[in-house]
């Protein structure tokens, strides 16, 4: 069998990147070896989000520009996965008649039969069937391709919460977990090859098992702190409706998960918390931040926010700069309110003008780069616990540097540090060690120490 070349351009969250990784073992069978090269590629696969407008913006425009690598090779096919896909079907089609392939979220499994067929008969193919056939797929069969000491690794799919701005309930479909062997027996798998740190997914994996009857999240934590060689979990992302005590107890028992929660809050406001339907008001909010600091004093927590939701009033807006005084978040991803199909809050009125929400989210950014930079200069001294994930890219310096290693405290914060000893060429036996470091310096959106030992 002759290779043939397949690039994916992956936009969108940690469960697109994940799936990207399913892509390339499904088409491995058929001769497909993945490639960084888009000229060299035979297929490329768009792999999309639909989260904010921009998201998807940017994947027509990229469709746009292959336009004119099928002209210079016409056997070229082009696909279309993810969200955008399950959402809009057919209709990429009839805008961009260069599209081949248009597979939604569910039937990933299908991949390589879509792609065989369309090679024999050169006929457009649609598959957005809602029917999950996810579970068919076992991806503990084998590593993959993807090399690095940290994975993600999916336990949960889809979403039952229906938070009025988002999409994700309609292109992911009703919530599933996995079954608890089956993700251990992955992540047992990724161990043997080299693994020391795994991402656990899912959009609200608090609720993990519930529907199933399966066990809990915070007993799949226990399960998974079991596996010998493996050094850390992480999860995300977690509701703060659904935040346990029990997951709250699983930071102080469990020495693998590291100390950082990523709990998105959305709004500081009940008004807009309402609207946005997140059954969850700024003093429940507020209680289990105060819990998981009082057990856990030294946890970083960040979250997401959203400016400019319909009618989101001034007085909103200073009750979420309030919230985030109160809390003093490690970091923040804040968002401008994007109107999407099927979410019911593109038809609720009192719409935000666009001035107003950039000022808003301008006012916000500022305030939370004043306790950014507060949590990283508490660091400053100490010695942590750092999990080498590579060489160094240091954006705050501006250069890539052999001798410069990187990775992430337990809390997340990315630290970099040069070698302890340079002039070994075996430098990279440093990857997937844990060293201690003394934190020497703070930038924006890193640390730099020294190893001590
Ligand atoms: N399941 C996760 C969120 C996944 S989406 C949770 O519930 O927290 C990631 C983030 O995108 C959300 O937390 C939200 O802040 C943002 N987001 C989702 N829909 C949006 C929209 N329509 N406009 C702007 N931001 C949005
Ligand atoms: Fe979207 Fe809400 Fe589900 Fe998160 S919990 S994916 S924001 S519907
Ligand atoms: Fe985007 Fe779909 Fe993820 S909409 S954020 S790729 S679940």
């Amino acid at each position: 069998m002759d290779t043939k070349y397949l690039y994916i351009y992956t936009i969108g969250c940690q469960m697109n990147v994940y799936d990207s990784e399913l892509f390339t073992r499904i088409l491995a069978p058929s001769g497909y070896e993945r490639t960084d090269e888009l000229d060299d590629a035979d297929l490329v696969i768009v792999n999309t989000c639909s989260i904010r407008q921009k998201a998807e913006e940017k994947a027509f425009s990229f469709l746009g520009r292959l336009v004119k690598h099928k002209k210079r090779k016409p056997g070229l096919i082009v696909g279309i996965g993810g969200c955008v896909a399950q959402q809009e079907g057919e209709k990429i089609i009839k805008r961009m008649p260069h599209v081949d392939l248009v597979f939604g979220t569910q039937v990933i499994p299908r991949l390589a039969d879509h792609v065989a067929a369309i090679e024999k008969n050169r006929e457009r193919v649609v598959d957005v069937s809602t029917i999950p056939l996810m579970d068919e797929i076992d991806p503990s069969d084998g590593p993959g391709e993807q090399t690095g000491i940290s994975r993600f690794v999916t336990i949960m799919q889809g979403c039952d919460n229906y938070c009025t701005y988002c999409v994700v309930p309609f292109t992911r479909g009703r919530e599933r977990s996995r079954p608890p062997e089956k993700i251990i027996a992955e992540i047992e798998n990724l161990v043997e090859n080299g693994v020391k740190e795994v991402t656990l997914l899912g959009q609200n994996v608090n609720s993990y098992g519930q529907k199933e009857g399966l066990c809990t999240f915070s007993e799949l934590l226990a399960g998974i702190n079991g596996i010998a060689g493996l050094e850390r979990i992480r999860f995300a992302t977690s509701h703060p409706k659904d935040l346990s005590d029990d997951l709250i107890e699983a930071y102080v028992t469990l020495e693998k998960l590291c100390k950082h929660i990523h709990l998105p809050v959305q709004s500081g406001s009940n008004h807009v918390l309402k609207k946005m339907n997140r059954r969850y008001t700024r003093e429940i909010y507020l209680e289990r931040i105060g819990k998981l600091r009082e057990r856990c004093p030294d946890i970083a927590v960040t979250s997401d926010m959203i400016v400019g939701f319909p009618d989101e009033s001034r007085e909103d807006f200073n009750a979420t700069l309030k919230l985030m005084k109160e809390v003093e978040f490690d970091s923040l991803f804040a968002f401008i309110y994007s109107d999407r199909p099927n979410a019911p809050a593109v038809r609720f009125s009192g719409k935000v003008d666009e001035q107003e929400q950039k000022a808003r989210i301008k006012a916000l950014l500022e305030l939370q780069e004043y306790y950014s930079r507060k949590k990283s200069d508490a660091y400053l001294g100490r010695v942590e616990k750092i999990l080498v994930e590579g060489v160094s890219r240091d954006q705050d310096r501006g250069k890539t540097d052999a001798h410069q290693w990187t990775g992430r405290t337990s809390s997340g914060k990315i630290v970099n540090f040069p070698a302890p000893d340079p002039d070994n060429e075996k430098a990279e036996t440093y990857i997937g060690k844990t060293m201690d470091v003394r934190i020497e310096e703070i930038f924006a959106n890193s640390l730099r120490g020294k190893v001590v030992s």
